[in-house]
């Protein structure tokens, strides 16, 4: 980074204030950078975790104050002036400055885009009803809560990891939850489908009626304007309340807008530079590439946020560094842990270890031989031996990666 790196005193605006926004203001300040931080973000809080408003914020056993990553002291004592409730409305790279929703203008000499992603709306008559809810921020989860009395019937669409996580919070409130997946089977988009089915039949267990294969006509409301029921091909289904979890979109409006490439995500290189100099773009809004695949992708990941905020610090500080992580993912339903390490997609073989009636297993997904993914349920072994063996293009034996009483480390 030629234009600012290694000056420190230079002028820092993060759009953006997620969890990699965070995470790049805390590797700047520790790595040595001195120069005036301001970070813009849409809502009015400091910057928070948002995989809890599935799961325990959204139950209610997780307050408010543990969702921050830190307090707003912290970003006080650090120098960090936070522009929050603020929109970043304009970027003009010629002059290097970023216009806000109440017309203030911030000159930068780095600038860091973290704008994230925005959940994809249901496009269906009567999707803006009353009742019809999405969750991405913790306004989301609040109305969301507001809304789950014990007894109401929730349906919700989508049977990703917001479906599903959502599903288990809501039973544990005492709703009655359906699932309209449109594909197959459930999280089709991330796991083998050995897990689907297993998912499945844990949301039966928990009285959830998962409907696959699921066609949506509309929404029906009532007089007021409320939601009252979901049209679907196989008849109407009465709803209280609606969740749409149908996956997210990257947030690239603003870099799009002035002329950054764009394609699924700001483009950026492995060090997280835009083709502007004093450009960077971190998180859920990017399309990077990956160093251990080959490719491009956009990830939805708090690992890659994180790790995507430092390597901007160290690259924006003059201190080269690429981001070469290979991703992580979890999900938490009902009492079960889902992780997976790597991409699967590509794979030519999966190896099952465990057993799936035992309640803790793992699916390994293999190219030409190569331990590329592994979706763990339930098995901490094997996710953290995963992710020290993936990035190291392991090829297991198939016949010991069978037997879950070898450890992955000694399947070689
Ligand atoms: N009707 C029913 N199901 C649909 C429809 C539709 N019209 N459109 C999409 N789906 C299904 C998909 O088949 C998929 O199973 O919705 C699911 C979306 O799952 P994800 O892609 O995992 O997206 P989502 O659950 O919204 O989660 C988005 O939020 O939890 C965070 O970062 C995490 O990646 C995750 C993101």
């Amino acid at each position: 980074m030629h234009a600012v790196g290694g000056q420190t005193a230079q002028r820092v605006v993060l759009v953006g204030a997620g969890q990699a926004a965070a995470a790049c203001v805390e590797a700047l300040r520790k790595r040595g950078h001195t120069g005036p931080i301001e970070m813009v973000g849409e809502e009015s809080l400091a910057p928070y975790q948002r995989p809890p408003l599935s799961k325990k914020y959204l139950s209610g056993e997780m307050p408010l104050e543990r969702l921050l990553l830190r307090q707003r002291e912290f970003y006080d004592g650090h120098g960090v002036a936070m522009r929050l409730g603020r929109r970043a409305v304009v970027l003009d790279r010629a002059a290097r400055r970023v216009t806000l929703d109440d017309g203030s203008a911030l000159p930068y000499d780095a600038l860091v885009i973290a704008t994230g992603a925005r959940p994809r709306r249901l496009a269906l008559p009567g999707a803006d009803l009353a009742g019809v809810h999405y969750l991405r921020g913790v306004s989301d989860a609040d109305a969301l809560r507001t809304d789950a009395r014990p007894g109401t019937r929730a349906v919700i669409v989508g049977g990703g990891y917001i479906g599903l996580e959502v599903a288990a919070t809501l039973r544990h409130l005492g709703v009655e939850v359906t699932v309209l997946e449109m594909a197959d089977r459930v999280m089709g988009r991330v796991v083998a489908e050995p897990v689907s089915r297993w998912y499945e039949a844990q949301h039966a267990a928990h009285g959830v009626r998962i409907v696959l294969g699921a066609r949506l006509h509309g929404l029906r409301g009532d007089a007021a304007g409320r939601v009252v029921a979901v049209g679907t091909s196989a008849g109407e289904i009465a709803a209280d309340l609606v969740v749409v979890g149908i996956g997210v979109l990257p947030e690239d409006a603003l870099a799009r807008a002035a002329g950054l490439d764009c394609d699924n995500g700001i483009v950026v290189d492995e060090r997280c530079r835009t083709a502007d100099p004093a450009v960077f773009a971190i998180g859920d809004c990017t399309n990077h590439p990956s160093v251990h695949y080959g490719g491009r992708l956009r990830l939805e990941s708090v690992d890659n946020a994180v790790e995507q905020g430092s390597t901007a610090a160290s690259n924006l500080l003059g201190i080269e560094a690429r981001h070469e992580r290979v991703p992580w993912f979890w999900s938490d339903q009902y009492q079960h842990k889902l992780v997976i390490v790597g991409l699967s997609q590509g794979h030519d073989r999966t190896v099952l270890r465990g057993d799936p009636a035992g309640g803790a297993f793992s699916c390994c997904h293999l190219r030409a031989g190569e331990l590329i993914a592994i979706d763990t349920i339930n098995l901490a072994k094997d996710h953290l031996a995963a992710r020290k063996l993936i990035p190291t293009r392991m090829r297991p034996d198939p016949a010991k990666l069978a037997d879950a009483s070898i450890a992955l480390k000694d399947c070689a």
